[in-house]
């Protein structure tokens, strides 16, 4: 992009928990069923950490993977990001962690906070480092486990969730190939929409607060919803004319794994065929800002993304936010 240096993603990698909570577990839990929620959101089950396990668990799980499919060390990564929203504690950053258990003693450590869009704004923080030079290798990761912030009385918001991390190394491709635009974006007026009230600077965890499950996320889905259906689309048709692409020269979009219905608006949108568009939340649910390298790494080891295929990530959550991001596959 700049520097003649082209970024790109060299690998990626996932790792979700063993356990398995399907729709029918769920009926048992709260009043819903399993038609509701397929009918709804298209998830058939979702994926839950064992008791004890962390965030930054599934993020070294994954980011281990990501480093071992290339031919680097951890002491060649510069730089760690960790996508999320579910950190093992307020602070220190869940990166950091994640940067001492790879054994990445060189790499500086940061999380980014975007909700659901937070994977994709660190691809495109990582490529900027990359292509201005200051930084060589970004291990990118989307980490968050949902189910521990979740009001699991909220049959409208318990059903939505899953856990889950995905990981990428980006560092420089050959010319021709890897990240070519990226459209980011922030709607702060939408914030009260989807948050979890408590247990910020704002209002602590008092007994009252968590009495009325004030540190669960609270969301208002239709208002989610319409902004997903809009956000989605313009994010790729704007991605897209920033990269002088057309929709018919992209061969698969990965998008945010939320509800099968928001994905569908934008099949509609930009006229492409149902199987252009990669779908695995009936098996993860919503696993945040790991659902889109989640769905990545599905898609590169099912053949569904080989080297030279235009791919477009697009995704939407909490702030509210959006990004997408199109590329030339590297590898
Ligand atoms: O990563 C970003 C995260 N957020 C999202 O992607 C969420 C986007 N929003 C959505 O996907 C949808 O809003 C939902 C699938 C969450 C809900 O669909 P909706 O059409 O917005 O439903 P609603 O919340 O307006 O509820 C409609 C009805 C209500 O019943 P009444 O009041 O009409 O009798 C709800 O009580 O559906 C009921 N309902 C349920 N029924 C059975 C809500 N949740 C359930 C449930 N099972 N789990």
């Amino acid at each position: 992009m700049c520097n003649n240096i082209s970024a790109g993603i060299i690998s990626i990698s996932s790792a979700v928990p063993e356990h398995v909570l399907t729709n029918f577990d769920m009926e048992k839990m709260v009043d819903t069923t399993d038609e509701w929620i397929r009918s709804m959101t298209g998830i058939e089950e979702r994926r839950i950490a064992a008791e004890g396990e962390a965030t930054s668990d599934y993020a070294i799980k994954a980011g281990k993977i990501a480093i071992e499919r290339t031919n680097l060390s951890p002491e060649d990564i510069d730089l760690v990001i960790v996508a999320t929203i579910s950190g093992d504690m307020p602070f220190p950053a869940t990166a950091s962690i994640v940067q001492d258990a790879l054994g990445c003693k060189n790499a500086a450590a940061f999380d980014l906070a975007a909700g659901c869009s937070g994977w994709v704004y660190a691809l495109s923080t990582a490529n900027a480092y990359v292509t201005s030079g200051i930084y060589k290798r970004v291990l990118v990761i989307g980490a968050d486990l949902l189910t521990r912030l979740t009001n699991w009385e909220d049959r409208s918001t318990c059903i939505l969730f899953g856990d889950g991390a995905g990981a990428a190394v980006v560092a420089e491709v050959e010319e021709g190939c890897g990240f070519m635009a990226f459209e980011l974006g922030s709607d702060g007026s939408g914030a009260r929409f989807l948050k979890i009230p408590a247990g910020g600077s704002l209002k602590p965890c008092t007994p009252e607060a968590l009495a009325a499950h004030e540190d669960k996320i609270y969301m208002e889905g239709r208002e989610v919803f319409k902004f997903a259906v809009k956000v989605q689309g313009t994010a790729c048709e704007k991605v897209l004319a920033k990269s002088g692409m057309t929709p018919n020269q992209v061969d698969l979009v990965v998008p945010h794994q939320a509800n099968i219905r928001i994905i569908e608006s934008s099949v509609k949108r930009l006229g492409l065929p149902m199987d252009k568009f990669y779908v695995n939340l009936q098996k993860y649910g919503n696993t945040s800002a790991a659902s889109i390298p989640i769905a990545m790494d599905e898609a590169v080891q099912d053949g569904k993304i080989k080297k030279g295929d235009i791919i477009v990530a697009v995704g939407f959550g909490a702030g509210l936010t959006w990004a997408a991001g199109i590329m030339k596959w590297a590898f």
